[in-house]
């Protein structure tokens, strides 16, 4: 039977997109502010701004590395992605169903490439705007309950991005389900609900070597020693709040 008696395009295409990246990674993206436009009745994707400049982590993070990564690695992930849900549209169409099988796999990275790096920049901010300040409040005691105390989970995010091979994340989740923190790593641009349906991102660690390379050269241990003192637990804190109590 043809693809499109079984569902109309914009359920297929809605389908598509929770299976591959999960409802959950894209609420986490529009929450990041993902910008969207329409273009040919689907929702277009566009770069959405940083909240500070690009220099402003140095010198934890180069301000060169942060343009490359904003404006050409995160920018490429979303015209790849516009690119694909176009061609989805076109298969969809045709009834093509081997081209939407086809698909998938571009819609998956790239799409988990524009919802990773969106959470990413929002985990991120200079410390005179209070990046690097430990967790207070009921994300603090919760880190404290689940790992021990903040060092702890330090270390283990820390030996788990460093041991990732290849190209990921490591993630501080909250697991709805248990109402638990765990730390999780996903290879390529694979989102954390791809760990686990339960499963929110708080804060995600880009390991890619774009990430770091310019200014870390091969030494992801010292990239990932030294993103604590940018890193955004004031927002972190809002979406545990958030997510805990959902
Ligand atoms: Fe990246």
């Amino acid at each position: 039977m043809a693809v499109r008696t079984l569902l109309s395009r914009k359920t297929l295409a809605s389908v598509l997109l929770r299976n591959d990246i999960g409802a959950g990674g894209m609420a986490a993206a529009a929450a990041a502010g993902a910008a969207q436009t329409h273009s040919r009745g689907i929702h277009a994707l566009t770069l959405p701004d940083l909240g500070y400049d690009y220099g402003a982590l140095e010198p934890v993070i180069s301000g060169e590395i942060m343009q490359i990564h904003h404006q050409k690695h995160h920018q490429t992930y979303i015209t790849n992605y516009n690119k694909a849900l176009e061609q989805l549209q076109d298969a969809i169409a045709k009834s093509d169903s081997s081209a939407v099988v086809k698909l998938q796999s571009a819609i998956k990275f790239n799409g988990g490439g524009h919802v990773n790096h969106s959470i990413f920049w929002k985990n991120l901010a200079p410390p005179r705007e209070g990046g690097g300040e430990s967790p207070h409040g009921s994300l603090g005691w919760a880190i404290d309950t689940h790992f021990g105390s903040f060092e702890a989970l330090i270390k283990k995010v820390n030996a788990e991005g460093a041991a990732l091979q290849g190209s990921g994340w490591v993630w501080l989740g909250l697991d709805k389900e248990f109402n638990k923190l765990v730390v999780e790593t996903t290879a390529n641009q694979d989102p954390l609900v791809t760990k686990g349906s339960s499963l929110v991102p708080l804060f995600g660690i880009d390991v890619w070597e774009h990430a770091y390379y310019l200014q870390y050269k091969n030494v992801r241990p010292d990239y990932l020693k030294n993103i604590w003192k940018v890193i955004n637990w004031k927002y972190v804190s809002e979406v545990y709040e958030k997510e805990s109590s959902a």
